[in-house]
């Protein structure tokens, strides 16, 4: 049995307390794709744990496993280890060893790639993790493996032909003077040393068998999902999106659990009751103008800044074309809506229901994001709700949740035909009014 957690917009949308709630009822939590790019903030009991690399599940003493389809910066991992280690945890991490490294020159060329391109508007506002650098190299098959750090000949051998040009791409193309991240002796001895580690905590798996062995013995596994559809690399708003694959396809290219047993478990699509975006790029429903005010509202009472880089997101009504099509690409037969508590006590509450692009209704987001930039939202309204003591309401259950906001609700599985499995009202994991768990739906 597997249930897949897929962010629905454009990450951001909470799937680390849902991942948290059932978490506790899989053996395994995998990640797919990214890597240290996702901000996974998780609630429990009040202790906030933030995690960019390590799957939630490790919180809760899960088996958290990175598959090949992560990009992995073994700094980052191993220093929330330690992190989870010094607050009494005893997280259990296994790493593919065919995921890709993110090396010094990937996090320094995504910065300087960045740069050069602010002048003509393409820059996605990335988080400057290396991300996207890390997946040009796996494609072009010049990259450095986890497996690659188990054996110093091959780790060698790897440096050897790449660094030299990195280097030269960063100080002949873009003129920027290379320091040791760019430098064979230094890259080599470090990153050995980071694979002794692996080796001696005995971290590296091949993750399709590690995996497929726990299925075979009537383990459960939950993918946790990074990121959202709308900047999945194929299926969102290129080129303003990841390099990667968080649609539920990637569950299984990203693992090696192969895509027919992921389609016989559950695909839960997580959606925010309204929009935020960290990062460049159209957004058709967004705040603006005169509504900035109230964008400002949203943003400070939702905690609207990102977990990894502390920026504030732009803010928009939902936009239901996006969802859409990310019901459609992702196959999603459950729903959670999170955050209806932040917007509480506004004046009305609105979504983009469909598009007008060029004099015609568009129900789904076009394939270019030049003609969805040109989309202008049709906005439905919606009577608003009060402010309630949520907590209550979380503890009631969903007959507790004000009309209005039942109804916005309704509107919304009705339009997605999918059914809603949970409703978050706030933060904390305690604070979602769960309707069905998906690891309690028989396949
Ligand atoms: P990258 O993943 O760092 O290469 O960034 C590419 C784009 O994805 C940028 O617009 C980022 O802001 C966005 N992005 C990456 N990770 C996240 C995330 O976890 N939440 C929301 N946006 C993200």
């Amino acid at each position: 049995m597997t249930v897949t957690i897929v962010g629905s917009q454009l990450g951001d949308e909470g799937k680390g307390a849902l991942v948290d709630l059932w978490g506790g009822g899989a053996d395994v939590v995998a990640r797919y794709q990214g890597g240290d790019n996702a901000g996974h903030t998780v609630v429990e009991d009040g202790d906030e744990y933030k995690l960019s690399l390590v799957p939630s599940g490790a919180v809760r003493d899960k088996i958290g496993v990175l598959g090949n389809g992560c990009v992995i910066n073994l700094k980052t991992l191993f220093s929330e280890i330690d992190d989870l280690r010094e607050r009494g945890l005893t997280p259990d991490v296994r790493v593919a060893r065919r995921a890709h490294v993110i090396m010094p020159y990937h996090r320094v060329l995504d910065g300087i790639e960045e740069d050069a391109k602010s002048d003509s508007d393409l820059e996605a506002g990335t988080t400057g993790r290396g991300i996207g650098p890390t997946y040009e190299d796996k494609v072009g098959r010049r990259g450095v493996r986890v497996g690659d750090l188990l054996d110093p000949s091959v780790l060698r051998d790897r440096l050897e032909y790449v660094v030299p040009q990195k280097r030269a791409l960063a100080e002949n193309i873009f003129g920027v003077d290379t320091s040791e991240a760019f430098d064979v002796e230094s890259l080599f001895s470090e990153y050995r040393q980071l694979g002794k580690r692996l080796t001696e905590e005995d971290m590296t798996v091949n993750a399709g068998e590690f995996l497929n062995e726990h299925l075979n013995h009537d383990s459960t596994i939950l993918f946790e999902g990074a990121q959202g559809t709308s900047i999945d690399i194929d299926h969102g708003i290129y080129p303003y999106v990841t390099s990667s694959n968080p649609t539920a396809g990637g569950a299984a290219t990203g693992t090696g659990i192969s895509p027919t047993v992921i389609g016989q478990g559950e695909v839960v699509g997580i959606i925010k009751a309204y929009l935020s975006r960290v990062g460049t790029g159209p957004l058709p429903t967004e705040l603006t103008g005169t509504d900035e005010a109230l964008a400002d509202h949203i943003r400070e009472k939702g905690g609207e800044f990102g977990t990894v880089t502390g920026r504030p997101r732009r803010i928009g009504w939902l936009d239901i074309p996006m969802l859409r099509h990310a019901t459609r690409s992702n196959g999603f037969t459950g729903l959670v809506i999170n955050h209806i508590d932040v917007l509480a006590g506004l004046d009305e509450v609105c979504v983009g229901h469909s598009y007008d692009l060029n004099g015609e209704e568009q129900f789904t987001i076009p394939a270019t994001t030049e003609r969805w930039a040109e989309c202008e939202p049709n906005l439905r309204s919606f009577d608003p709700w009060d402010s309630v003591a949520w907590s209550d309401v979380a503890t009631e259950g969903y007959e507790a949740i004000p009309a209005n906001a039942q109804q916005y609700l309704e509107y919304l599985t009705n339009e997605l035909d999918t059914p809603i499995y949970a409703i978050g009202v706030g933060p904390d994991r305690a604070e979602t009014i769960e309707l069905v768990n998906p690891f309690d739906i028989d396949a």
